[in-house]
């Protein structure tokens, strides 16, 4: 008890000496004291030190015992890119690799940064499909390193598909104040499946694959390109509501909307915000208010299908940096997507007609960065899947 008080008062005190604000994204052009931080860093004479390595605490995927075909999708240096188009790639899956069936995906993001920089958000769609949201390590002096895998087998049809455009938006400013560029490589790799197990499974009346299997056809609900910011849209108050149109095949029997979303500026840290009365009583000025309960509301031609209560992620730059160095928060360098099952709702959209997505946030304040992915499940022996 002696030793927990004091630690105890003064990790309360460090806490309020830092305002809860980092960064992940846009302009920043106020000064938060999670730069002060940074400045001091910067100015330590400790220039030719090693870099540091940041990490994110995650369960390891589970990989088969396989080599990987890998490939170099991506080699960027994301300097001044705020508001630019994002960084285009052609994809197209390995076709040299011994083998064509994989049982797993991986994206796997190295990035280096050194100087001074802010957390910044950043996203990477394939065809206009989010396949990874994620928010970079603050640099250092002595600059940093941080890599991020993630188990991208869900998008595998997506995957398998030829010339296609990979894009990445990471909204970036470089100034004399922020020097940092983010030096970044991206690698998929495709693991083959072992062929004792594909064997198995194949031989097999119990399939494993049946509880675990993929969408046959992924559908963009994002915006469209070309773009001048990322592909998601922005959601910038509680009335705001914004849509996309879609057209599903008739054979599709399941659907799954997959939400990726993350939140800025005034609702970074939503689940702190205090009631608006609250702000009124104490005359409050410069405290983001709308309450501490934020709902993603989405819709289907206007009808609420579903609703996300999303995981409260603290990027690496919030509430004091040096709380997450080098580990960063839980879901900072790989943000959680959320599934709503629509097949209950195929019924309304299996007419062949164009149909419509739409998003919005109970008490969104600016702003919320959200997009989604449609799953679909196609009867290939049928044309039109009725019941
Ligand atoms: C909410 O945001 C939308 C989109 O930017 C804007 O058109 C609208 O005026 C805003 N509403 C309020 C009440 O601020
Ligand atoms: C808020 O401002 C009003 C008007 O200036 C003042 O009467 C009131 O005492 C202030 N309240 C607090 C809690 O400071």
């Amino acid at each position: 008890m002696a030793f927990f008080f004091p630690s105890f008062l003064f990790l309360i005190f460090f806490l309020l000496q830092q305002p809860l604000f980092s960064t992940a994204t846009l302009h920043g052009t106020s000064l938060f004291k999670s730069h002060l931080i940074t400045q001091l860093d910067s100015s330590s004479k400790n220039n030719n030190a090693t870099p540091t390595t940041y990490f994110e605490v995650t369960k390891s995927i589970d990989l088969p015992k396989t080599n990987p075909c890998s490939y170099l999708v991506l080699q960027q240096d994301f300097g001044y890119t705020y508001g630019k188009t994002p960084f285009l790639a052609n994809y197209t899956p390995p076709f040299n690799c011994p083998s064509q069936k994989f049982s797993k995906i991986v994206l796997e993001w190295k990035a280096t940064c050194k100087g001074r920089q802010f957390d910044r958000i950043f996203g990477v769609w394939l065809s206009g499909v989010e396949i990874f949201r994620s928010c970079t390590a603050e640099p250092r002096a002595n600059g940093i390193a941080w890599t991020v895998k993630k188990d991208i087998t869900r998008y595998y049809s997506l995957l398998m598909m030829k010339n296609q455009i990979l894009a990445v938006y990471m909204g970036n400013i470089v100034d004399s104040t922020y020097t940092g560029v983010y030096h970044v490589e991206l690698f998929i790799h495709f693991y083959p499946a072992e062929e004792m197990y594909s064997d198995y499974k194949r031989n097999s009346d119990y399939s494993y694959e049946a509880f675990d299997s993929r969408a046959d056809l992924i559908l963009p609900i994002s915006r469209n390109m070309p773009l001048n910011d990322g592909l998601w849209f922005e959601v910038e108050n509680s009335t705001d509501v914004q849509s996309k149109e879609f057209e599903i095949p008739q054979n599709a029997y399941r659907a799954v909307l997959e939400i990726y979303v993350s939140f800025h500026e005034n609702d970074e840290f939503w689940y702190g915000n205090p009631p608006n009365d609250y702000i009124r009583a104490n005359n409050l000025t410069d405290t983001s208010g709308n309450g501490a309960f934020r709902e993603v509301v989405v819709s289907v031609d206007d009808v609420v299908v579903g609703a996300v209560w999303p995981f409260t992620v603290i990027y690496t730059g919030g509430v004091n940096p040096l709380l997450w160095r080098p580990i960063s928060g839980i879901g900072s360098f790989d943000l959680p997507s959320y599934d709503i099952e629509i097949t209950p709702f195929l019924g309304k959209i299996l007419d062949g007609n164009t149909h419509k997505i739409s998003f919005s946030v109970t008490n969104a304040l600016n702003v919320w960065y959200i997009d989604a992915n449609l799953h679909l499940w196609l009867d290939e022996k049928s044309i039109k899947t009725e019941g």
